[in-house]
């Protein structure tokens, strides 16, 4: 969608001499919910967090998550928790994604944000900490930003609804 609209609006710049608006304010922004925050990114992880995808096959994957649709992944980290992980990642079989009201306790968070997973740390699974949580970003072509952190960290403080 963006690069249509950039160019369209360079023709119709190029005819009126308008000027061309800051087109990252036509982006819709982040919202704290769960709809969005999966439109946003979460969306990218169903490349292998979800049955038959190209990545679902591969050994020692967690495999309680499915971002196959919005639907599957509220589910999954709402009421799954982490299953089918070896090696050092072992440590965190049995942990939650989302722990309503506590972001630094959600294990979604904790995959996506470097000091989350510096300061991960529960009773239950003490070993599931810094060195045995996988940085999931650098599965994808980008990280979140700074902004959709903050957004998912909110969405979990509000009650992590089905949003
Ligand atoms: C390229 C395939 C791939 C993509 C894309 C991917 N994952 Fe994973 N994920 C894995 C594998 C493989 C593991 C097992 C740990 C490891 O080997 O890295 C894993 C592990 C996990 C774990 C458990 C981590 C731990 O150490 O306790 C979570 C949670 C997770 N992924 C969430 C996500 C989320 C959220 C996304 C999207 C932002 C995502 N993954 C994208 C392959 C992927």
């Amino acid at each position: 969608m963006r690069p249509l609209f950039i160019s369209l609006l360079a023709v119709a710049a190029g005819c009126g001499g308008n000027v061309i608006p800051d087109m990252g304010t036509m982006n819709p922004p982040v919202e704290a919910k769960f709809s969005s925050l999966y439109a946003n990114y979460l969306n990218q992880c169903a490349n292998c967090h979800a049955p038959g995808s190209p990545g679902a096959g591969t050994m020692g994957i967690e495999m309680t998550l499915n971002f196959a649709s919005a639907a599957t992944a509220f589910s999954t980290i709402s009421t799954g928790k982490a299953m089918g992980l070896v090696g050092n990642q072992k440590e965190c079989n049995g942990v939650s994604f989302v722990t309503p009201m506590m972001p630094a306790r959600s294990l979604l968070v904790a995959v996506l944000d470097a000091p989350t997973r510096a300061a991960f740390d529960l009773p239950s699974a003490p070993l599931c900490a810094q060195l045995t949580i996988t940085d999931e970003t650098v599965k994808l072509s980008a990280a979140p930003t700074g902004d959709y952190i903050a957004k998912l960290k909110q969405w979990i403080m509000d009650g992590a609804a089905n949003n």
